[in-house]
């Protein structure tokens, strides 16, 4: 017995060596942990349980028969993060470059299959050359496998990409079919084609950086939700996402204590609204003086900034916060930002996340480039999930709310549950100016006639009342009781039930 237990040991120390100290201090060289180091930052201390560790390839191509490593470069299995079941796959980049095979794919498939079982989150850390090239199609069917999976756990469980070397080739598209794609800067990059086949394709030269880096995703693309630092940071981060998500849609959002009182009032909210309503302000203060303890995960910071999206919680418990900023393109929405939107709505209510709405927006962002682009389908996008959403939605309208993007941004119209206005609260067809213009045309170049048309147009709409005299806003609260008003909304609909009619699935416009 002792000599089988001394063999399972060498066979486990061999298997955690991957591809061997030289590719490992590679990998260290780069500024990139190893996988197994990536895990045991990720996971609790000592919470991980490896499966298919003596997983080996069966390729017999191009001499691979003698090349053989245990574990086929991907670590499997599941663990804890704060206490909460995780499963993770973490490529070995030392060992054929992480590239997938049909074994390292069937590793893969076998956690994601439990993980739905189960009802808990799949984290990938992918770092891989793509295709393992020795195995042709048997790699490419892996794949088609791991995709597969990617689509029938989409919205039954939450998946999560750390993106943390390299990802290229048809290989992005499992990454891009998970819930969120995270990536580190200078060590990571994704692309369908690599700069050389762009070199030879378009006549373009770019670096990698530059074609699918970090910043290129984060800020150009919106593939990447963020970017961190290195390795260490990025996955301690990890784990601080994890705690504001559900674990499948069978459950709420996690709880975790709270020492902020959901009775909080902050005195400052009551300035944060300029006199003048063309002056901007910063939503994120809004946001962080509302959550508890000033703790908000924003998912997207870097692109479309004219809408911010991102995880806060209330009463101990995740909410999603939707809110337009008036510091960027005053808070429009056009062709990015109405897609960013969209998709975080579609997550918080396929993982029965509450969405609270914060509301600043003077309309749709005119322009050919938004016309041509398609601003029609893309910003129906968002109007499209807010509708859908049968999770709890508080809409808060601070100051503009004008035209069709007042309907879009969780309106009552839409099924928001409670709607609340601040007294600076702008709900009308357009702004005064340009509503005068149009409506008394025949006084322009009367300048007195359209300063008294104006003023009568901003008397009549410049204020939240004619909403809530239909019972459009439920009510007109004041600013520094916006957190404990928040925080009654959303105890009260707690338990909210609501369902839409039966149907394959709708056909949201793409
Ligand atoms: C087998 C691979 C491999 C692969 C890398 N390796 N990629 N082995 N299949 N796809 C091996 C190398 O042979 C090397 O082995 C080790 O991994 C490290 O690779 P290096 O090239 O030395 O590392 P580096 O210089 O850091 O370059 C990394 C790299 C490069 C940029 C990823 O290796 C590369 O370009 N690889 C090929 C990428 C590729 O074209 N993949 C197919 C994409 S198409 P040793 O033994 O020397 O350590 C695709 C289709 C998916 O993935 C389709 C899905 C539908």
């Amino acid at each position: 017995m002792h000599d089988i237990i001394q063999q399972l040991e060498e066979k486990r120390e061999q298997a955690r060596q991957g591809g061997g100290q030289r590719r490992v201090e590679a990998q260290h060289k780069k500024g990139k942990l190893t996988a197994r180091e990536r895990i045991e930052l990720l996971l609790d201390p000592g919470s991980f349980e490896e499966w298919d560790m003596f997983v080996e390839h069966r390729c017999t191509d191009f001499g691979m028969e003698d090349s053989k490593v245990a574990g086929d470069g991907v670590v499997t299995g599941h663990g804890t993060v704060n206490g909460r079941l995780v499963f993770v796959f973490s490529q070995d980049f030392t060992v054929f470059g992480g590239s997938l095979s049909a074994s390292h794919a069937e590793k893969i498939c076998k956690i994601m299959d439990r993980a739905v079982e189960v009802g808990a989150p799949v984290i990938g850390l992918n770092d891989s050359g793509g295709a393992r090239i020795q195995e042709g199609v048997d790699s490419l069917a892996g794949y088609a496998d791991v995709f597969l999976r990617n689509v029938m756990s989409s919205g039954v469980v939450p998946q999560i990409s750390m993106i943390m070397g390299p990802c290229a080739g048809g290989a992005v598209y499992s990454p891009a079919m998970t819930d969120f794609i995270f990536m580190v800067q200078d060590t990571s990059y994704m692309f369908v084609t690599g700069p050389e086949v762009v070199k030879t394709v378009t006549g373009e030269t770019v670096t990698q950086e530059e074609l699918g880096g970090a910043s290129t995703h984060t800020a150009r693309s919106g593939v990447a939700a963020r970017a961190f630092e290195n390795d260490v940071d990025a996955l301690l981060q990890l784990r601080r996402f994890i705690d504001f998500i559900p674990s499948s849609n069978r459950e709420k959002p996690p709880v975790w204590p709270s020492e902020d009182s959901p009775e909080r009032l902050d005195m400052s909210l009551d300035t944060l609204v300029p006199d003048n309503a063309n002056k901007p302000y910063d939503m994120k203060e809004l946001i962080n003086k509302v959550v508890d303890e000033g703790d908000f995960f924003e998912i997207m910071p870097d692109y479309a900034k004219n809408i911010i999206v991102g995880f806060g919680r209330m009463e101990g418990s995740t909410v999603g916060f939707v809110a337009n900023q008036p510091m960027v393109l005053a808070g429009c929405l056009d062709i990015n930002s109405a897609t960013k939107g969209a998709r975080f709505v579609r997550f918080c209510d396929a993982f029965n996340i509450p969405i609270v709405t914060f509301v600043d927006v003077p309309g749709f962002l005119p322009g050919t480039a938004q016309e041509y682009g398609g601003i029609i389908k893309h910003g129906a996008k968002l109007l499209y999930a807010f509708a859908e959403a049968t999770v709890p939605k508080v809409t808060l309208i601070t100051r503009k709310a004008y035209g069709g993007a007042y309907d879009v941004m969780s309106s009552k119209h839409l099924r928001g549950d409670v709607n609340y206005a601040w007294p600076s609260a702008e709900i009308a067809v357009m702004g005064p100016k340009g509503a005068v213009e149009i409506i008394f045309r025949q006084d322009i170049g009367d300048d007195e006639k359209i300063a008294a048309r104006t003023e009568e147009y901003r008397k009549r709409f410049a204020n939240p009342f004619v909403a809530g005299h239909r019972g459009f806003v439920d009510d007109v609260i004041m600013p520094h009781g916006t957190r404990r008003r928040i925080c009654r909304s959303l105890k009260m609909l707690q338990n909210k039930k609501q369902e839409n009619p039966w149907r394959k699935h709708g056909n949201i416009p793409l």
